[in-house]
């Protein structure tokens, strides 16, 4: 039974890339309703200008990450080099995919290579919320992890034929898990959003960080789709709360928990709007995946460094010299985005 399972895991594993780079849904993250306004008098010099953060208990770059994609089947192993070859350079933290596949099968070269690589910086482990005590510790420890994921991915799971369909019981997994592990969880939805109301849930368990990995991004309603034979799932590709959103939702809970901004962030602006919404730091996935995979290391390098120096023009045009200037930014909201500032 387990090498069927193995067998069908790294297929789906492979068609999940393939059907990314397919994938031609297109929603909005709604960042195009945040409006920032530009400050005349900046009163900084742009070599004043810093972008460092801590996470995790160590120094980071720029307050961005690269997100969970992928691990366990032969041609992920060169995915996560040149993933964790760009985090290294500019000294982000990088997320592996999911583990259960390596927990099960015994092959664990391509999430390791990532702390190979990496050597002392952030590498963040991941694993189904649903995952038990015991998985959880032997996926931090296969990479040495500085924090865990534990992804919720109900929508995905429900729009593939094999998926699970068991959803009972995954809070008190998580409070479970994280009272016993020595990192910290960051829970973490996969390009559906989550509400206030999910996020107030984790905070009364105690939760320190929280991934709302909004809509607007990579779809996985559709990458499943792509896959699945028996049912047409095409009319749920709208499906999900916009990262804009879901952060404007949870700024009230600032203090609270710590909150990364994901889904569908792709540029400089939708970073620094992220940030201007009280987001800890921001993760990126499909863009950065994306043109690695279509144009290679060198290209996905100047993308990410281009992304960088326009994140600094801007702090420079906000009269922003940190990170934490820019949390204290108050944003103007508009459009089709005020209307998801609601209870
Ligand atoms: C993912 N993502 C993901 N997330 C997770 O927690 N565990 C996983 O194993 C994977 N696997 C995976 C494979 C592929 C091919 C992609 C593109 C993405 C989800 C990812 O971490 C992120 O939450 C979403 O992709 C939304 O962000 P972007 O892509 O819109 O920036």
């Amino acid at each position: 039974m387990d090498s069927n399972y193995i067998e069908i895991s790294e297929k789906r594993k492979k068609e999940h890339i393939e059907n990314f780079l397919k994938g031609k849904s297109r929603n909005s993250n709604l960042f195009g309703d945040v409006v920032l306004d530009n400050n005349s008098f900046p009163e900084l010099d742009f070599s004043e200008i810093v972008t460092d953060i801590t996470f995790l208990g160590k120094k980071i770059d720029y307050p961005v990450m690269i997100n969970a994609a992928t691990g366990g089947f032969d041609g992920a192993l060169e995915i996560n080099r040149g993933l964790a070859e760009l985090a290294g350079r500019f000294n982000i933290p990088m997320a592996v995919g999911s583990q259960s596949l390596g927990l099960k099968s015994g092959n664990h070269k391509s999430y390791k290579v990532v702390r190979e690589v990496l050597k002392d910086k952030v590498v963040l482990a991941n694993l189904s919320a649903h995952a038990n005590l015991d998985d959880v510790s032997r996926a931090i420890d296969m990479v040495k992890a500085d924090g865990v994921q534990l992804h919720l991915n109900a929508p995905q799971e429900m729009c593939m034929e094999e998926g699970d369909r068991h959803f009972r019981g995954v809070l008190d997994n998580i409070e479970y898990v994280s009272r016993r592990i020595e990192v910290p969880v960051i829970v973490k939805e996969v390009g559906f959003g989550m509400s206030k109301t999910s996020v107030k849930r984790l905070v009364d368990m105690g939760i320190e960080y929280v991934d709302i990995g909004g809509k607007g991004g990579t779809n996985f309603i559709e990458i499943e789709d792509l896959r699945n034979k028996t049912i047409d799932y095409s009319d749920l590709y709208d499906w999900g709360i916009p990262t804009a959103a879901c952060l404007l939702q949870c700024r009230e809970l600032k203090g609270d928990i710590k909150i990364i901004a994901s889904g569908g962030m792709e540029s400089a602006s939708d970073i620094v709007k992220s940030l201007s919404l009280n987001s800890e730091l921001a993760a990126v996935c499909g863009v950065v995946l994306r043109r690695y995979l279509e144009r290679g290391y060198k290209a996905a390098e100047k993308l990410m460094e281009e992304i960088f120096h326009k994140m600094k023009v801007m702090m420079m045009l906000l009269g922003c010299r940190s990170i934490e200037d820019l949390r204290n930014l108050d944003p103007m909201i508009k459009g089709e985005l005020k209307e998801w500032m609601r209870d």
